[in-house]
């Protein structure tokens, strides 16, 4: 049997960069969305990050993947529907195909069209019996797919990387709830989720000793000054990352040095000494959290794995 590879395009309306910028700036206090940290240059910063000593997370979710993959071998029926959310991590999305090995259809979903397809041809031509039905929507909303392509026990869904951790605990619980309705009634749900821990271990894994991450999280002025016509002074913002214990989660914020005004097509915004951009959160949660937010959204815990030093975990959960 040769595998087809159908791409869907719902056409999602990205959310305008521009506004989002104007909006964020105007705010108080000041804001970015993080997902706009990722143009080309900032994936490629992402990435460095991920090969970091002390960015323990992407490492230690590959190293859990493979140890628990005869495990969900055993949670998972033969010719098996796998439906990524996000598609960023051929990597991982490998292993299972290559180690857990039920799946006969792939269905990855993301926003980034080109990218999307770049993934999807890649991994088509290494697995030509696999189908594979690409489709480009925006899956923190509702979205509808042809009738027949997901639902039921034969499907898989799959979310790695804590990328759940970067939404708020409500945001969370609305996106499993969407993400639940597309899977179906018994499907599974595999998600990678950050532990807490030792705050140190948080805080040097955002502040980088080669200074990657503060490069990332600058990157974002960049964007600014290079798509939007911006004028920022990368000089004079410094990134700051620090663990809020009482929230439980990673900030980062962009600090600004001294007074001073920068414009974003034709719009001026100004800047205290010591006032601050919040350009991301990374949400992090003990196991039994993540399982009472799970069940919030409907979602059944059935099976939790986490390494031996307790840094990041993989959850196995069932749409009810
Ligand atoms: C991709 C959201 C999981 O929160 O750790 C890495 C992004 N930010 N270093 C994370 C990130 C700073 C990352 N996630």
């Amino acid at each position: 049997m040769t595998g087809q590879l159908t791409f869907i395009d719902l056409k999602p309306t990205s959310e305008n960069f521009l506004d989002a910028v104007a909006a964020g700036l105007a705010a108080t206090p000041k804001t970015l969305p993080a997902k706009f940290f990722y143009d080309q240059r900032g994936s490629k910063l992402f990435e460095d990050i991920t090969n970091l000593e002390e960015y323990y997370q992407t490492r230690t979710e590959m190293a859990l993947l493979k140890t628990i993959a005869p495990e969900l071998k055993r949670l998972i029926p033969a010719g098996s529907k796998l439906v990524e959310f996000g598609s960023g991590s051929s990597e991982k999305i490998r292993v299972l195909i290559d180690q857990v090995g039920k799946f006969v259809t792939y269905i990855p979903i993301d926003i980034s069209r080109d990218y999307l397809k770049m993934e999807a041809e890649a991994l088509a031509s290494d697995h030509p019996d696999l189908n594979i039905i690409a489709i480009c929507a925006d899956y923190t909303k509702p979205f509808e797919v042809p009738a027949g392509m997901t639902g039921g026990e034969d499907c898989t869904g799959f979310f790695p990387g804590s990328t759940i951790g970067n939404m708020t605990p409500g945001e969370a619980v609305n996106f499993l709830k969407i993400a639940g309705r597309l899977l179906g009634p018994g499907a599974g749900f595999i998600i990678g989720v950050d532990l807490k821990k030792d705050p140190a271990i948080l805080y040097a894994a955002y502040n980088d000793a080669k200074g990657v991450t503060a490069d990332f999280n600058l990157n974002i002025l960049r964007r600014i000054n290079n798509e939007l016509r911006g004028d920022f002074d990368l000089e004079s913002f410094r990134h700051r990352a620090f663990y809020n214990a009482l929230a439980g989660r990673i900030e980062m914020h962009l600090i600004s040095l001294a007074d001073q005004t920068a414009s974003v097509a034709g719009k001026q915004f100004s800047f205290l000494k010591g006032e601050t951009i919040h350009t991301e959160n990374s949400y992090k949660y003990n196991v039994g959290e993540f399982q009472a937010l799970a069940k919030k959204a409907g979602l059944k815990p059935v099976k939790a794995w986490w390494d031996d030093a307790w840094l990041f975990s993989i959850h196995f959960l069932r749409v009810g």
